[in-house]
Protein backbone atom coordinates (compact mmCIF):
# COMPACT_ATOMS: atom_id res chain seq x y z
CA UNK A 1 0.00 0.00 0.00
CA UNK A 2 2.74 2.43 1.16
CA UNK A 3 4.88 1.97 -2.05
CA UNK A 4 1.66 2.43 -4.05
CA UNK A 5 0.83 5.92 -2.00
CA UNK A 6 4.64 6.69 -2.79
CA UNK A 7 4.44 5.75 -6.64
CA UNK A 8 5.35 8.83 -8.78
CA UNK A 9 7.03 10.90 -5.78
CA UNK A 10 10.19 11.51 -5.30
CA UNK A 11 11.96 10.70 -1.56
CA UNK A 12 14.19 13.02 -0.35
CA UNK A 13 17.06 12.89 2.03
CA UNK A 14 16.62 15.39 5.35
CA UNK A 15 20.00 17.73 4.75
CA UNK A 16 17.48 17.81 0.87
CA UNK A 17 14.72 18.98 2.95
CA UNK A 18 16.35 21.42 5.23
CA UNK A 19 18.24 23.31 2.54
CA UNK A 20 14.53 23.35 0.46
CA UNK A 21 12.86 25.01 4.06
CA UNK A 22 16.05 27.18 4.15
CA UNK A 23 15.62 28.53 0.47
CA UNK A 24 11.50 29.41 1.04
CA UNK A 25 12.08 31.12 4.16
CA UNK A 26 10.40 28.31 6.83
CA UNK A 27 11.93 27.62 9.81
CA UNK A 28 12.47 24.38 11.21
CA UNK A 29 10.23 23.50 14.68
CA UNK A 30 11.92 24.54 17.68
CA UNK A 31 14.53 27.24 15.46
CA UNK A 32 12.04 29.93 15.25
CA UNK A 33 13.43 32.84 16.50
CA UNK A 34 12.58 34.88 20.12
CA UNK A 35 10.01 37.42 19.18
CA UNK A 36 11.35 40.98 20.40
CA UNK A 37 11.06 41.46 24.19
CA UNK A 38 10.96 38.01 24.83
CA UNK A 39 14.40 36.68 26.31
CA UNK A 40 17.06 38.19 27.11
CA UNK A 41 19.77 38.39 23.99
CA UNK A 42 23.55 38.58 24.28
CA UNK A 43 24.07 42.13 24.33
CA UNK A 44 21.58 42.38 27.09
CA UNK A 45 23.68 40.22 28.90
CA UNK A 46 26.65 42.01 28.55
CA UNK A 47 25.15 45.46 29.30
CA UNK A 48 23.12 43.88 32.54
CA UNK A 49 26.89 42.01 33.50
CA UNK A 50 28.56 45.11 32.94
CA UNK A 51 26.49 47.84 34.75
CA UNK A 52 26.62 44.70 38.38
CA UNK A 53 30.44 45.18 38.10
CA UNK A 54 29.81 49.22 37.94
CA UNK A 55 27.54 49.00 40.41
CA UNK A 56 29.43 46.99 42.85
CA UNK A 57 32.58 49.22 42.00
CA UNK A 58 30.69 51.87 43.48
CA UNK A 59 29.65 50.30 46.20
CA UNK A 60 32.73 49.11 47.34
CA UNK A 61 34.37 52.82 46.78
CA UNK A 62 31.67 54.37 49.10
CA UNK A 63 32.27 51.43 51.67
CA UNK A 64 36.09 52.00 51.33
CA UNK A 65 35.85 55.78 51.89
CA UNK A 66 33.27 56.11 54.50
CA UNK A 67 34.32 52.93 56.46
CA UNK A 68 35.77 54.04 60.08
CA UNK A 69 38.46 50.69 59.67
CA UNK A 70 38.48 49.29 56.51
CA UNK A 71 41.27 46.80 57.54
CA UNK A 72 38.18 45.68 59.76
CA UNK A 73 35.50 45.38 57.26
CA UNK A 74 34.51 41.51 56.62
CA UNK A 75 34.59 42.41 52.93
CA UNK A 76 37.88 44.59 52.60
CA UNK A 77 39.55 43.54 55.33
CA UNK A 78 40.81 40.75 53.70
CA UNK A 79 42.08 42.66 50.74
CA UNK A 80 43.92 45.68 53.55
CA UNK A 81 45.84 43.42 55.95
CA UNK A 82 48.77 43.95 54.02
CA UNK A 83 48.16 47.67 54.74
CA UNK A 84 47.60 47.69 58.44
CA UNK A 85 50.87 48.45 60.51
CA UNK A 86 51.25 47.31 63.90
CA UNK A 87 53.67 48.73 66.11
CA UNK A 88 55.04 45.64 68.04
CA UNK A 89 55.69 47.85 71.42
CA UNK A 90 53.05 49.58 71.70
CA UNK A 91 50.62 48.04 70.16
CA UNK A 92 49.09 50.87 67.74
CA UNK A 93 47.50 50.21 64.29
CA UNK A 94 48.08 52.77 61.78
CA UNK A 95 47.36 52.82 57.72
CA UNK A 96 47.40 55.24 55.25
CA UNK A 97 44.11 56.88 54.14
CA UNK A 98 42.52 55.08 50.75
CA UNK A 99 44.81 52.03 51.40
CA UNK A 100 47.96 53.51 50.09
CA UNK A 101 46.58 53.09 46.43
CA UNK A 102 46.12 56.58 46.25
CA UNK A 103 48.71 58.06 48.85
CA UNK A 104 51.62 59.13 46.64
CA UNK A 105 49.26 61.19 44.37
CA UNK A 106 47.90 63.17 47.38
CA UNK A 107 48.47 66.93 46.96
CA UNK A 108 49.70 68.48 50.63
CA UNK A 109 46.78 70.24 51.61
CA UNK A 110 44.38 67.73 50.51
CA UNK A 111 42.83 64.74 52.37
CA UNK A 112 45.19 62.30 52.93
CA UNK A 113 48.12 64.65 52.64
CA UNK A 114 49.22 66.82 54.99
CA UNK A 115 48.12 70.02 56.27
CA UNK A 116 50.55 72.98 57.66
CA UNK A 117 48.30 74.75 60.11
CA UNK A 118 49.14 79.06 59.92
CA UNK A 119 47.92 78.21 63.66
CA UNK A 120 50.90 77.85 65.85
CA UNK A 121 51.09 75.70 68.65
CA UNK A 122 51.16 78.12 71.33
CA UNK A 123 47.60 79.52 69.31
CA UNK A 124 45.84 76.47 70.97
CA UNK A 125 44.62 76.17 74.76
CA UNK A 126 43.93 73.10 76.71
CA UNK A 127 40.53 74.62 77.43
CA UNK A 128 39.95 75.77 73.69
CA UNK A 129 37.00 73.87 71.77
CA UNK A 130 38.57 71.69 69.26
CA UNK A 131 39.39 73.64 66.10
CA UNK A 132 38.01 71.77 63.20
CA UNK A 133 40.31 72.04 59.83
CA UNK A 134 36.87 70.53 57.24
CA UNK A 135 39.22 70.18 54.46
CA UNK A 136 41.51 67.79 56.26
CA UNK A 137 38.37 66.28 57.79
CA UNK A 138 40.33 66.32 61.62
CA UNK A 139 40.13 68.51 64.56
CA UNK A 140 43.02 70.34 66.44
CA UNK A 141 42.91 69.67 70.25
CA UNK A 142 45.50 70.58 72.82
CA UNK A 143 45.28 68.70 75.96
CA UNK A 144 46.78 69.37 79.45
CA UNK A 145 49.13 66.71 80.36
CA UNK A 146 47.11 64.85 82.66
CA UNK A 147 44.75 63.85 80.20
CA UNK A 148 43.90 60.19 80.17
CA UNK A 149 44.60 60.11 76.57
CA UNK A 150 47.66 61.95 74.82
CA UNK A 151 48.57 62.59 71.42
CA UNK A 152 49.90 60.19 69.46
CA UNK A 153 53.60 59.87 68.00
CA UNK A 154 54.92 61.46 64.71
CA UNK A 155 56.11 59.76 61.80
CA UNK A 156 59.68 59.76 63.86
CA UNK A 157 58.41 58.28 66.78
CA UNK A 158 58.40 61.57 68.63
CA UNK A 159 54.85 62.95 70.51
CA UNK A 160 54.97 66.62 70.96
CA UNK A 161 55.19 68.16 74.02
CA UNK A 162 52.78 70.55 73.43
CA UNK A 163 49.58 68.46 73.79
CA UNK A 164 48.45 68.92 70.61
CA UNK A 165 46.60 65.93 68.72
CA UNK A 166 44.48 65.90 65.56
CA UNK A 167 41.20 63.66 66.26
CA UNK A 168 39.76 62.48 62.73
CA UNK A 169 36.37 63.42 62.33
CA UNK A 170 34.10 60.33 61.57
CA UNK A 171 32.67 58.20 63.86
CA UNK A 172 34.38 54.98 64.79
CA UNK A 173 30.96 53.59 64.48
CA UNK A 174 29.60 53.25 61.36
CA UNK A 175 31.42 56.59 59.55
CA UNK A 176 29.04 59.53 60.58
CA UNK A 177 30.46 63.00 60.83
CA UNK A 178 31.27 63.88 64.40
CA UNK A 179 30.51 67.57 66.05
CA UNK A 180 31.84 68.76 69.33
CA UNK A 181 29.20 69.89 71.15
CA UNK A 182 30.50 72.67 73.45
CA UNK A 183 27.55 72.81 75.98
CA UNK A 184 28.18 69.60 76.65
CA UNK A 185 31.94 69.72 76.30
CA UNK A 186 32.15 66.24 73.96
CA UNK A 187 32.33 64.62 70.63
CA UNK A 188 28.68 63.21 70.34
CA UNK A 189 27.46 61.83 66.93
CA UNK A 190 24.22 62.20 65.95
CA UNK A 191 23.97 59.13 64.22
CA UNK A 192 23.90 56.67 67.44
CA UNK A 193 24.54 58.71 70.00
CA UNK A 194 28.31 57.69 70.27
CA UNK A 195 30.15 59.82 73.20
CA UNK A 196 33.76 61.13 73.51
CA UNK A 197 35.59 63.13 75.37
CA UNK A 198 37.71 65.65 74.18
CA UNK A 199 40.58 63.97 74.18
CA UNK A 200 39.00 61.23 72.12
CA UNK A 201 38.22 59.25 74.55
CA UNK A 202 35.29 56.87 74.65
CA UNK A 203 32.37 57.66 76.90
CA UNK A 204 29.16 55.92 75.79
CA UNK A 205 27.33 54.40 72.83
CA UNK A 206 27.87 51.41 70.02
CA UNK A 207 31.44 52.66 68.75
CA UNK A 208 33.97 50.12 69.54
CA UNK A 209 37.22 52.29 70.72
CA UNK A 210 38.08 56.05 71.08
CA UNK A 211 38.18 58.48 68.63
CA UNK A 212 41.08 58.20 65.90
CA UNK A 213 43.89 60.55 65.60
CA UNK A 214 46.15 61.46 62.82
CA UNK A 215 50.07 61.91 63.28
CA UNK A 216 51.00 65.60 64.30
CA UNK A 217 54.56 66.73 63.88
CA UNK A 218 55.63 70.30 65.49
CA UNK A 219 58.49 72.35 64.03
CA UNK A 220 59.22 75.62 65.70
CA UNK A 221 55.79 75.67 66.70
CA UNK A 222 54.65 74.92 63.18
CA UNK A 223 51.18 72.55 63.10
CA UNK A 224 51.88 69.61 59.75
CA UNK A 225 48.60 66.92 60.30
CA UNK A 226 49.24 63.99 58.35
CA UNK A 227 45.71 62.77 57.13
CA UNK A 228 47.67 59.59 55.02
CA UNK A 229 48.42 58.53 58.82
CA UNK A 230 45.78 57.47 61.04
CA UNK A 231 46.34 56.06 64.34
CA UNK A 232 42.99 54.04 65.79
CA UNK A 233 42.04 54.86 68.70
CA UNK A 234 42.20 52.54 71.88
CA UNK A 235 39.47 49.50 72.09
CA UNK A 236 37.06 49.25 75.32
CA UNK A 237 36.27 46.56 74.37
S1 LIG B 1 27.95 56.27 63.35
FE1 LIG B 1 28.36 57.31 65.18
S2 LIG B 1 27.30 56.23 66.66
FE2 LIG B 1 26.87 55.18 64.85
Amino acid sequence: MAEQRNAGRRVISQAEADAIAAKSGVQKPGSAAKPKGEGINRREVLAIAMAGSAALLTAGSLLFITSPDPAADPLLGPLLKFTAAQDPTTGERTYPVAGGFAYPRIKAGTFGGKFTLDKKASDFKDTDDPFPIADGKFFVVKVPPDATIQPVADEDGNVNSDGIMAIYQVCVHLGCLVPYIASEKRFICPCHGSTYERDTQYVRGPAPRNLDQFRVKITNGTIVVNTGQRVLGESHA
